[in-house]
């Protein structure tokens, strides 16, 4: 007599934040994605030895965090893609000075990236992905998701962002094709929309990624230097992972491979 089948796993994928739908997302294993920036930053902060990042939605909740964490504390984030006055840095990786962060507790307040990570609040588990740490996140997923895997890509202003798209995409393809048994995958139209949309552009991330408003947005400030460091797939194997701790939400990074 054989075990009990295991179960079918169900992948869905959500194009905004605003869009996330709290019964699907509850119990599910779940990634956040906001490719410019705030998690590929949260990813290089991984890499360079951070502590742990608070991301927190509104600026007085991260001014308030950052006060009560004291001197390990770090104030970063953005409004307008720049930052708001009297943080220690804003939101690009290209900032990220190892020997400034090593060590410390980043509170990270963004437009929409922080805001999608509150989203999936009733996630089993939550990690972060971004192009940066695609296969680390893949590998994570592979570990830790039961019946339901829920990709949320943060969007921009409430809208269907290209960059989060296209990275939804490429993990979720990831997901399937490494999957042992990956005819156990049932696809909602989104998860298979996502997919179709990267095998479309796979060849052209860095100018699909470019070309996106949010990029558009990032040149006219000089930030295009960002969006190209947000293109380098599989740079870095640390994931960003939720873990709930002393009542708040931190992001901790776990190491792959
Ligand atoms: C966001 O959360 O909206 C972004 O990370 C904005 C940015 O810094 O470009």
């Amino acid at each position: 007599m054989g075990g009990a089948r295991p179960s079918n796993v169900h992948l869905d994928v959500a194009w905004t934040a605003d869009q996330v739908d709290e019964r699907a997302v509850a119990g599910s294993t779940a990634v956040a994605i906001d490719v410019l920036r705030a998690t590929t930053t949260m990813a290089a902060l991984f890499e360079a030895g951070v502590a742990a990042v608070w991301p927190a939605t509104e600026i007085d909740e991260a001014r308030a965090l950052a006060e009560r964490l004291g001197d390990q504390a770090l104030l970063a984030g953005e409004r307008g893609g720049v930052p708001p006055s009297g943080f220690d840095m804003g939101n690009s990786p290209l900032e990220i000075r190892p020997e400034k962060v090593r060590g410390r507790h980043v509170v990270l307040t963004t437009t929409n990236g922080t805001r999608a990570i509150h989203r999936a609040a009733g996630a089993e588990r939550l990690a972060t992905a971004a192009f940066v740490n695609a296969a680390a996140v893949v590998e994570w997923l592979h570990k830790h998701t039961r019946e339901r895997l829920y990709i949320i890509c943060a969007g921009t202003q409430g809208k269907f962002s290209m960059d989060d798209a296209l990275c939804a995409g490429m993990i979720a393809a990831r997901f399937v094709e490494e999957h042992s048994e990956s005819e156990r995958i049932e696809l909602s139209d989104a998860a298979a929309a996502a997919i179709g949309l990267y095998e479309r552009y796979a060849g052209e991330i860095g100018e699909r990624v470019a070309a996106c408003r949010h990029g558009r947005n990032l040149a006219a400030l000089e930030m295009e230097k960002d969006v190209s460091y947000a293109v380098q797939i599989d740079r870095c194997g640390v994931v960003p992972v939720r873990s709930l701790e002393e009542h708040a939400t931190i992001v901790r990074g776990e190491r792959q491979g």
